[in-house]
């Protein structure tokens, strides 16, 4: 099976099924958009568990409406669908973003870090950080605020170097995971990190974000840091953290801690 299946899908969909029973992986040569049909699927009705992984991908989505950039055999695109009905879902993405880092790093500590909401990067001195992952997480749901809903959750990973670096990077030059990680093909970044991210959509399910604040803290790359932001409320600040709500806490020029909430700003460092 090798030879021909890179992926070895029948093996990790037998793991993930032991975690999310029903997991059905599905690899696809070429997607648009793999949260684009994830999505796509919700709006017929309940989604079965689902991994979808797109070799390559023509219109991949980023946040706030970006484009995601990939190229085959350097990228990782994937999304995950399931049904979930969480005590809140303020900061999903943040708690999947703990997630994947965490399962990259393992023993390698102190080589990654999250920008907030959900970027990853490595974490080098402040002016070489570069952004080498992103999170963009979706949620569809049948009427109110209450009861299961379906959410999509999608991951893009940059193994080696793309060749399309910058675009995707919000004007900072991209990186690559394969700069600080022995990790060579997207598969094995996906048979590193799925289980895990699975294992952290069960927890957000039943306990939301809280177990996960004080990791996102010892991966937060903003923590003390000056920051620009898009929001006119706050459009700088010095980063101190994040709220119970994931939102980002940024003390302003008056000396107020405001939160900024991730659904529509960027934030990035100033760098002098
Ligand atoms: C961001 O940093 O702006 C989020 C990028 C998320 C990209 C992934 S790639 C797999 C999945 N499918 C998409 O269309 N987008 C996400």
């Amino acid at each position: 099976m090798g030879a021909h299946d890179p992926w070895h899908s029948q093996a990790l969909q037998a793991q993930l099924d032991a975690v999310w029973p029903g997991m059905v992986v599905q690899i696809e040569p070429e997607v648009d958009s793999t949260n684009a049909r994830l999505m796509s699927r919700a709006r017929l009705g309940p989604l079965s568990p689902t991994l979808l992984v797109a070799e390559h991908q023509t219109q991949g989505r980023g946040r706030l409406g970006r484009t995601w950039l990939s190229s085959p055999q350097a990228s990782l695109t994937f999304s995950i669908g399931v049904m979930m009905c969480p005590p809140s879902w303020a900061g999903l993405s943040l708690a999947v973003g703990v997630a994947v880092v965490e399962a990259l790093i393992g023993p390698a500590a102190g080589v990654l870090g999250l920008k907030w909401p959900n970027d990853v990067w490595l974490r080098q001195p402040l002016a070489a950080r570069r952004k080498c992952g992103g999170i963009l997480v979706e949620t569809s749901g049948a009427g109110g605020t209450s009861g299961p809903r379906a959410c999509v959750v999608g991951v893009g990973l940059n193994v080696g170097q793309p060749d399309i670096a910058s675009a995707q990077a919000e004007t900072v030059a991209a990186a690559a995971l394969d700069d600080v990680l022995p990790l060579r093909h997207p598969a094995e970044v996906l048979h590193r990190i799925a289980a895990p991210l699975l294992q952290a959509l069960m927890q957000f399910d039943r306990q939301g974000l809280a177990p996960f604040l004080p990791r996102y803290a010892s991966h937060d790359l903003l923590q003390g840091q000056a920051v620009h932001t898009s929001s006119t409320a706050a459009p700088a600040g010095v980063a101190c953290g994040i709220d119970a709500h994931g939102a980002l806490r940024l003390r302003v020029p008056s000396g107020e801690v405001v939160g900024v909430v991730s659904g529509e700003v960027s934030v990035r460092p100033v760098i002098c």
